[in-house]
C-alpha cells in the first residue's frame, strides 16, 4: 500500500514539473543582456526593470514596470511583443511617448563610437530579452 502511495506521488511529481515551463537562460548572456539594459534602458525604466528610473520624471508618460511584463500577460512572457515594441514595430499606446524606436537609434550608448554600424545586432537584442525574461517576478 505505501509503496504504491510512495510511487504515486513520484509519478505526480514528475508529471508537475514536466508541466511547469520553466525558463532556463545561458548565464553569460543574461549578463551580457544585463549590461546592455543598464546602459540603453534603466534610466527610464529603474536599474531592476520596476519601471520609473530617475529619467523618467518630466516624461509624458511614466516608463512602465518590465519586470511586471509576465504577471500582466497571464503568467506568459510576451518575448515577442517585447522585441518588436523596442524595435519599433508596434504602434505605441502613446504615439509621442520618448522610448526610442532602437531600430532607429541603435544601442549608442553601447557603441558610443558607432560600433556596430549603430544598428542592434542580433546577439545584443536577444542577449537584451533573455535578461528581461530573466528579471520577471
Ligand atoms: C527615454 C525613456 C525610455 C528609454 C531609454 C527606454 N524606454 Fe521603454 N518605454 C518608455 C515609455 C515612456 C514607455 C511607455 C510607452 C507606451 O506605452 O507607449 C515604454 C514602454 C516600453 C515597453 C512596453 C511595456 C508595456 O508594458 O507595454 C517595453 C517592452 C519597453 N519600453 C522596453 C524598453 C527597453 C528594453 C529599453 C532599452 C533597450 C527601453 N524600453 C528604453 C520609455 C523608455
Amino acid at each position: 500500500m505505501h509503496l504504491r502511495l510512495a510511487i504515486i506521488s513520484v509519478l505526480s511529481c514528475a508529471l508537475l514539473s514536466a508541466c511547469t515551463e520553466r525558463f532556463v537562460a545561458d548565464p553569460d548572456a543574461v549578463r551580457e543582456g544585463q549590461r546592455i539594459y543598464l546602459q540603453e534602458c534603466a534610466a527610464c525604466h529603474g536599474a531592476l526593470g520596476g519601471g520609473a528610473g530617475p529619467a523618467s520624471l518630466g516624461l509624458s508618460t511614466i516608463p512602465p514596470d518590465l519586470a511586471g511584463l509576465k504577471q500582466r500577460n497571464g503568467g506568459y512572457f510576451p518575448r515577442e511583443f517585447v522585441g518588436r515594441f523596442i524595435m519599433g514595430r508596434l504602434e505605441k499606446d502613446d504615439p509621442f511617448s520618448p522610448m526610442p524606436d532602437f531600430s532607429a537609434v541603435g544601442l549608442r550608448h553601447v557603441y558610443p563610437n558607432g560600433g556596430a554600424d549603430g544598428e542592434v545586432l542580433e546577439t545584443d537584442f536577444a542577449n537584451l530579452l533573455d535578461y528581461l525574461e530573466a528579471i520577471q517576478r
